[in-house]
């Protein structure tokens, strides 16, 4: 199989590392293009990146001397070089709009770390698991867009990768009514390392600005169907969310606690989460994990530092299951924010949206 061209666009921020270590060796996809501000551009990636290489595996010698674009002054040869680009920039929000569109409207489809395109209405936001079925909009989007080939499509914000993929079997079939969740979030999340934060150790901060909306909203999004060219948005469950920032590392996780209209046992949650798949399992993408749910029996599991790297950081993990007082069940669920929760949670993504012929010309 011919590779297809990768760019990240935002490629020596936290997650644009990701991005080029999961691609270094991707056997669908070849990284080609790397590119940030206009403050990195014409330095190889090496020295670009100088002393902010963030993340627990080494920088890959195939990235080292790849010279890093100007993401906004090269946009138009970088669209020609490659098949699509992923985005992880930080930059505000108008500008993100613009550029994502400028590079779509090149006909360059982009895969998406940021938040904002996710209430677009015509733009899916894809947990592959979850919503495969919302590509279609992509259809539209094109219309509209006035393009063959370009299009965006987005991922969901990392705090609620670790709940909604528990409730996503139990919703229908037991009518999810109701859920509280807290999320104890890793330093990563905001791009940090203890190096560059360490007022977070020994710290808990009780605030993660627009965490909780995106926390409480966006699964509405996700469970929502297309209809008439946009996505509409699920009137429920109801969900409130409490999001605080933890000492750790990567790792996000989740204390939840959910109601039904029909209450299942434990055992049916149980037998709903071992033998849940999703399209990546059944397409065998190379990034789908085996066993996306995995529970935990032990009452101590999952720990964030024993279990975050489950299937190479792409699995969810559940444990403490049991009945509670106010709610008819309470449970915890683990994911790790910068594989799953972002750069791998794109990358499946993109394999998905190859899978399925997005990215054929
Ligand atoms: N960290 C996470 O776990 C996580 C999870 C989900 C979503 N996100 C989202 O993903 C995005 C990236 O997050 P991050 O943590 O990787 O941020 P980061 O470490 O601050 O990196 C930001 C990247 O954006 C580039 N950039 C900044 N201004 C630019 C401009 N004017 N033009 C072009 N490139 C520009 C930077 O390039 P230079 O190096 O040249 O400055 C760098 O590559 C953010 O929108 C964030 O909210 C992060």
């Amino acid at each position: 199989m011919n590779k297809l061209k990768v760019g990240v666009i935002g490629g020596t921020g936290m997650v644009g590392q990701r991005f080029v270590s999961l691609l270094a060796e991707h056997p669908w996809f070849d990284l080609t293009v790397i590119a940030a501000s206009a403050r990195s551009a014409g330095k190889t990636y090496e020295e670009a990146i100088g002393s902010r290489w963030a993340i627990d595996v080494p920088m890959p010698e195939k990235a080292k001397s790849i010279i890093v674009k100007d993401a906004v002054g090269d946009m138009q040869a970088i669209a020609g070089e490659v098949d699509f680009v992923f985005s992880a920039v930080d930059m505000k929000k108008e500008e993100i709009v613009a550029f994502e569109e400028a590079y779509a409207k090149l006909e360059c489809p982009v895969v998406s770390n940021n938040s904002a395109h996710r209430w677009t209405p015509d733009v899916p936001m894809v947990v592959p698991e979850i919503n495969p079925e919302h590509l279609d909009v992509i259809a539209a989007q094109r219309k509209r867009l006035g393009t063959k080939r370009g299009f965006i499509a987005v991922k969901s914000n990392c705090s609620l990768q670790s709940y909604v993929p528990a409730l996503h079997p139990l919703k229908d079939e037991f009518g999810l009514e109701k859920v509280l969740v807290c999320t104890y979030q890793a330093i990563s999340g905001a791009g940090k390392t203890f190096e560059s934060w360490p007022e977070m150790i020994d710290n808990v901060i009780p605030y993660i600005g627009g965490e909780e909306e995106k926390s409480e909203q966006e699964p509405l999004k996700l469970w929502g169907k297309v209809e008439d060219g946009v996505i509409k948005t699920a009137s429920s469950p109801a969900i409130t969310a409490q999001c605080l920032r933890v000492p750790c590392s990567n790792g996000h996780m989740a204390a939840v606690f959910a109601s039904f209209a029909k209450k299942p046992t434990k055992e049916e949650i149980l037998d709903r989460w071992a033998s849940f798949k999703g399209r990546p399992q059944e397409l065998e993408l190379p990034s789908a994990p085996k066993q996306f749910l995995q529970y935990f029996e032990e009452d101590n599991r999952p720990q964030t530092r024993l279990d975050r790297m489950r299937e190479g950081g792409m699995g969810v993990n559940i444990g403490r299951l049991r009945e509670d007082t106010q709610y008819d069940y309470k449970f915890v669920c683990l994911s790790h924010n910068t594989l799953r929760g972002a750069a791998g949670g794109a990358v499946l993504l993109a394999e998905l949206l190859k899978a399925e012929g997005y990215f054929d010309r």
